[in-house]
This record gives C-alpha cells, sequence and structure tokens, in this order.
C-alpha cells in the first residue's frame, strides 16, 4: 500500500509549519474540492479515473504486443510532454537499470526503449544512425495530432523509413485522439495502426491509456497490475472524508503550505534511482496543471514544483532546502521493501570514518538518510511529507500515479483553476507557426512583428 506520513508538515511541531488554524479548515476546504472532482467526473471530464476499468483501452496495447513480439529490437517514441514523460517514468521504475544497455537474453528478448521527447538534431541523428530500421518500432504518440516537435520528428522518420524501403505500416504506430488531429486520417490513408487516448483524458493524465501502457507492455512492465494498482487506490483517492483520501491529505497539505505558510516550491524527492524519472513526470503533472490564472479572478497562482534525488541532492539541493528560502515543501519518498540489497562489507575497522558502515546495508544507510534528511528539516523549520511505497512494482507505480493525478484534481479546485487545460503555452506555439510560415498563423506573425527587436546596446 501507499501511505503519507505529514507529521513534519503542521506547525506548531514544525515551525514553518501549517499554522494549526488553517489545518483545522482543511477538511471544509477539501469538502469544497471534492465537490468539484465529483461535479467534473458527473460530467466526464476526468477520464483517467476511468482507465484501470477500461479492459477494451488495455487490450489495444496488449493485443498489438502480442501480435508482433519478436520482431523488434528497438523501439522509440517519438512524443513531448504528457506524451513522453509516463513512459520514461515507467522504464526507469519498471525496468532492470540501465535497460537500454542490457543484450536481449537480461533483457528477456524485449526490445530496448528510447524516447525522443525533443528536437535536438544531435540525439535524433545519433540514435536513427545505430537503429537497424527492419527491427525497429516507432511509436508516435500525440494526443492533439499536431504538436510541432513530435510532427517534425515524423516527417524525419518517415522519409528514412521510406527511403530504405522499410513498412511504413510495420514500423509505425500512432497513438492520438479517436477522432481529432492529423494522425488518425493519416492512419487510414495509410494502413498505420492507431491506438486510441480517450477523448476526455488529456497529455499528462495519459500514462494509464496507450501513451504508457503500450510501450510499457512492449517492454514486459506488467501492465495489468500497473492497472490493477490505480484502480485499487482510486476508491480511497475518491473518499470524501479528507483523512480516508491520501490524494485529497496530498493536495490539502501542499495548497495550504503555498497559500497559508507561503510554501511556493513543492519539492519531489524519492529515495530510489527507479523513481529519478517519476520526479520529472510529477513535475510536469503539477506545473503544467496548477500554474495559471485563476478561473474566477486574475490572480496568478500556482506552486512551482522541483525534482530532486535522495541521496544524490543531499549533496546538492538540500543546502538550499534547508538555509535557503523558508519558501519549500519537501516530499520524499521512501521505499522501505527492496528485492535486492547489498551489505557494507567490514573492512578498516580500525578507521573509524569507514568501520561504523561495516555491518549495514545500502538499502539500509540510505533509508537512513532518508530520515535523517527529514529529521533536520523539521528541526530547522522546514516541513517535509513522506509518501511510503511498500515496494517500486507495477501496482505500486500504478497506484502512485493515479493518486498524484486525482491530487492534482482537487489542488487545481483549491487554487480556483482549471488543471486540466494549458493555455499558456499557446503564445509560443503560435510564434513559432508565424516564424515557419505556417498558413493559418498571420495573427501570431503580426503580434510577433510588434516585439521589442534585439538591441545590440543589450548584448555582451
Ligand atoms: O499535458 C499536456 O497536455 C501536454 O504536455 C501535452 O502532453 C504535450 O503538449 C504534447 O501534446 P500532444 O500529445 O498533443 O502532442
Amino acid at each position: 500500500m501507499i501511505h503519507l506520513d505529514y507529521t513534519n508538515m503542521l506547525a506548531p511541531g514544525v515551525k514553518g509549519g501549517i499554522p494549526k488554524t488553517e489545518w483545522q479548515k482543511a477538511e471544509k476546504l477539501f469538502a469544497k474540492a471534492h465537490a468539484v472532482l465529483e461535479k467534473r467526473r458527473d460530467a466526464g471530464e476526468l477520464g483517467f479515473l476511468d482507465l484501470p476499468a477500461d479492459s477494451v483501452l488495455h487490450a489495444q496495447s496488449v493485443d498489438f504486443v502480442k501480435r508482433t513480439r519478436g520482431k523488434f529490437d528497438d523501439v522509440v517514441v517519438l512524443g513531448i510532454g504528457g506524451s513522453a514523460l509516463g513512459p520514461i517514468a515507467l522504464r526507469t521504475a519498471l525496468r532492470k537499470p540501465q535497460w537500454n544497455t542490457l543484450d536481449a537474453g537480461q533483457r528477456d528478448m524485449r526490445p530496448r526503449l528510447h524516447v525522443l521527447d525533443n528536437l535536438d538534431p544531435t540525439t535524433i541523428t545519433a540514435l536513427l544512425g545505430r537503429l537497424k530500421l527492419e527491427r525497429t518500432l516507432f511509436v508516435v504518440t500525440s494526443k492533439s495530432g499536431g504538436t510541432a516537435e513530435t510532427m517534425a520528428q515524423y516527417l524525419v522518420v518517415r522519409e528514412r523509413l521510406d527511403a530504405e524501403q522499410v513498412a511504413a505500416k510495420d514500423h509505425i504506430i500512432f497513438i492520438t485522439d479517436p477522432r481529432k488531429g492529423a494522425l488518425r486520417p493519416l492512419a487510414i490513408a495509410e494502413k498505420i495502426p492507431a491506438l486510441d487516448i480517450p477523448e476526455n483524458v488529456g497529455g499528462r493524465f495519459s500514462v494509464l491509456t496507450p501513451v504508457g501502457v503500450l510501450p510499457a507492455a512492449l517492454i514486459g512492465i506488467d501492465t495489468a497490475q500497473l492497472l490493477a494498482g490505480a484502480g485499487d487506490i482510486a476508491p480511497h483517492c475518491l473518499a470524501p472524508k479528507l483523512r480516508d483520501n491520501p490524494a485529497g491529505t496530498f493536495a490539502a497539505l501542499q495548497f495550504l503550505a503555498d497559500a497559508k505558510a507561503g510554501k511556493h516550491i513543492h519539492v519531489f524527492m524519492p529515495y530510489s534511482d527507479a523513481l529519478r524519472d517519476m520526479a520529472a513526470w510529477f513535475v510536469q503533472l503539477w506545473a503544467e496543471s496548477l500554474g495559471k490564472q485563476e478561473q474566477k479572478g486574475t490572480k496568478h497562482v500556482g506552486p512551482t514544483p522541483l525534482g530532486a534525488l535522495g541521496a544524490t541532492d543531499q549533496h546538492s539541493q538540500v543546502q538550499l532546502f534547508m538555509e535557503g528560502p523558508a519558501d519549500k515543501t519537501i516530499t520524499l519518498v521512501s521505499v522501505p521493501r527492496r528485492d535486492k540489497d547489498v551489505e557494507i562489507p567490514k573492512l578498516h575497522q580500525n578507521v573509524p570514518e569507514l568501520a561504523y558502515l561495516g555491518g549495514h546495508s545500502l538499502g539500509e544507510v540510505l533509508d537512513i538518510e532518508r530520515r535523517a534528511t527529514a529529521g533536520a528539516l523539521a528541526r530547522r523549520g522546514r516541513p517535509n511529507m513522506t509518501l511510503e511505497l511498500e515496494a517500486v512494482d507495477a501496482w505500486h507505480i500504478g497506484a502512485l500515479m493515479m493518486l498524484l493525478e486525482a491530487a492534482t484534481i482537487y489542488a487545481g479546485a483549491m487554487y480556483g483553476v482549471n488543471p486540466l487545460d494549458q493555455p499558456g503555452v499557446e503564445l509560443g506555439k503560435q510564434f513559432t507557426y508565424a516564424m515557419l510560415g505556417r498558413k493559418d498563423a498571420e495573427a501570431a506573425r503580426k503580434e510577433w512583428e510588434k516585439l521589442p527587436k534585439p538591441n545590440p546596446k543589450y548584448r555582451v
């Protein structure tokens, strides 16, 4: 199971924590947020909550994997944002470390998984130069079916496949909206297989659709367990009482720490290499969902999420968390049960700096360091909480992702924003279209031209 220990979030126990009077009002705050979630759910807007039970959608991925088993050595996801961060997080969490460097036997004859989530030509050229196209599957993932970065990557890949006479319909699969966007008609016209992202599931909430599930299933992750974990925790994340609801509690704590205790930065810090990329996934979910203008007001709100890794960042960012501006909450993620641990040998018993370590295990030291960091932060008045995952396995990862997605909806309601949209990225997109000469971007081109031109006086 997953537990959230928030002892260190509350004042007066922790000096900079949420004031007692504010936490006493949390139940009411949550009740309103819960009502918003219920309303949006009834309106059919929160499709991510229904994914664990959608066996038809799950079968799309599983059947494709069965049909193509043994055909590919490499799978390349072309996608960005919510179309990329989920697959990356799942691979890091649920496959052996350094998956892509292992030989086929060590990978249980499953393919490598690459995720191209940027346009950098150096990366793309290097990867395409290494791949045997006739043994490669390209998964083109775009909910909108029109994202410039992903479409550009597709065009590059498509030309390469055509040039080498590798049939696109056997080496490309689209994952996209069932109706909208450019990929659907292309799929039909070119007989390219296409899997669905349900209409009511947006990019950063889509990891449990084929967006995350297909790449995961291709590399042998137990996707049934992933969905089972999400499905099992969902009722808890929908519970109407705050104290029974881990997602609501997470959201209320983070919101109150921001709004009532000045903690505008929310750090997510797992103590497990397997969860390193989960931090990046959470950062996008929290940032793109919550950082925006209030729906019924003019204020610009939203916390700034930050990823960190324990114990590595104890030697990088923790100094800042301890003694820098008191504007952060730190969510530590602990994993008490590890499949493999390594005992530290009892060598150099006469060297005090080494002797005390012998006989403990690496996992034990990592866990003790986490507890020590949490305690030290609390002692210095820096609020922190611990999300405890019994293990890093498919069930717990599915559950964790569902919990954080539901928390995002509650937090959106508390901040008074719509967590499902991202209007702030539109202008930059329009300017890009204008500069690239897209025909329908005339208005953006005019606006772009009104901007101040670079002034040599301000260039060094
Ligand atoms: O969360 C989101 O909605 C975004 O981050 C999208 O995932 C990202 O912009 C990519 O969009 P699309 O899947 O439409 O290509």
